[in-house]
């Protein structure tokens, strides 16, 4: 596999790739990889010629510095793991490469309500350093499709409006969460949590599933105040928010029959770990 630390040597890189003719696919990272990250890898491996993940701490779109700090960096061990899929190339770049001149980023996004809902509610900025960087990223790689995870729903849906915006010539390709066996979201946060905290983790998910079963009889906002109940009768659990939403434009739905597809979205801090998660239940 191809490492490449600095902006220039990707850009040569992908100037040969071009002139070979052959399809990209590229797979955005911040590295600590797990399977999940891994099973982007292998998708974009069968769907392309050539792959391209890149590994880089966002330190712009981190609105808490503790958890910038905390993230688990683990360079070695994911390039190990990105040669066992066949990966191409790896792009891991420093932050004074991504962001020369003291991390000044004047970009400035504006998504409408979707980015000032849910994660946007509680990360102020967040998903404004996700856009400046996956463009930056879109930018230097150039790839004809990039792939994102599920898991990170909102997201998934703030790349493709930007996309859109900005008419970038890639396609944007879901791919579905990967899970434990007992259900937690595969996430590089679930290595900070306790052995106490892991153990019971997996009620997020079992609690989304269950939200699927109240449909007959409970309304939308009647479903919502039965899952934030049942996460809260876990000490160790805070949610900052569970809501029912539309799975296209993610505003709450008041009837089941409001939107075509509906979707739970979650949000809680496990201790000192914030954790997310969905489903689309219709
Ligand atoms: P990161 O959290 O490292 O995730 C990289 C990609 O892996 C994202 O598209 C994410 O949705 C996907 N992913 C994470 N956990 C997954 C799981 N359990 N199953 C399937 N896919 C999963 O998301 C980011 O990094 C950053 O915000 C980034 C897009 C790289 C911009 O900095």
């Amino acid at each position: 596999m191809l490492v490449l630390k600095t902006i220039s040597d990707a850009r040569a890189w992908r100037d040969t790739v071009r002139q070979e003719q052959k399809s990209t696919g590229f797979v955005p990272t911040m590295g600590a990889l797990h399977p999940g990250h891994i099973s982007l890898i292998r998708k974009a491996n069968i769907e392309n010629d050539v792959v391209v993940a890149s590994i880089f701490v966002n330190p712009i779109q981190f609105n808490n510095r503790e958890d910038l700090d905390n993230y688990p960096r683990t360079l070695d061990a994911d390039i190990r793991r990105l040669e066992e899929v066949a990966c191409d190339v790896l792009f891991a770049p420093a932050a004074a490469e991504m962001y020369p001149d003291q991390n000044i980023v004047n970009d400035k996004y504006n998504f409408g309500h979707l980015d000032k809902i849910l994660e946007g509610k509680y990360r102020p900025g967040h998903f404004n350093g996700v856009a400046v960087v996956v463009r930056k990223l879109f930018e230097i790689i150039q790839p004809d499709r990039a792939y994102f995870g599920l898991k990170d729903y909102q997201q998934l849906k703030i790349v493709e409006a930007l996309v859109k915006y900005h008419k970038m010539p890639v396609e944007i390709i879901a791919c579905p969460t990967l899970r434990e066996r007992d259900g937690l979201a595969m996430s590089s946060r679930n290595v900070r949590l306790t052995h106490h905290e892991r153990s019971i983790a997996p009620v997020i998910h079992r609690v989304l599933l269950e939200i699927k079963d109240k449909m007959d009889h409970l309304t939308p906002k009647g479903a919502q105040i039965w899952g934030v109940n049942q996460l809260n009768k876990y000490a160790e659990i805070q949610v900052e928010y569970l809501q029912i939403v539309g799975a296209d434009d993610l505003l709450p739905i008041e009837t089941w029959t409001d939107k075509k597809s509906v979707a739970v979205l979650v949000a809680a801090y496990l201790g000192k770990v914030r954790l997310i998660d969905n489903v689309i239940i219709k």
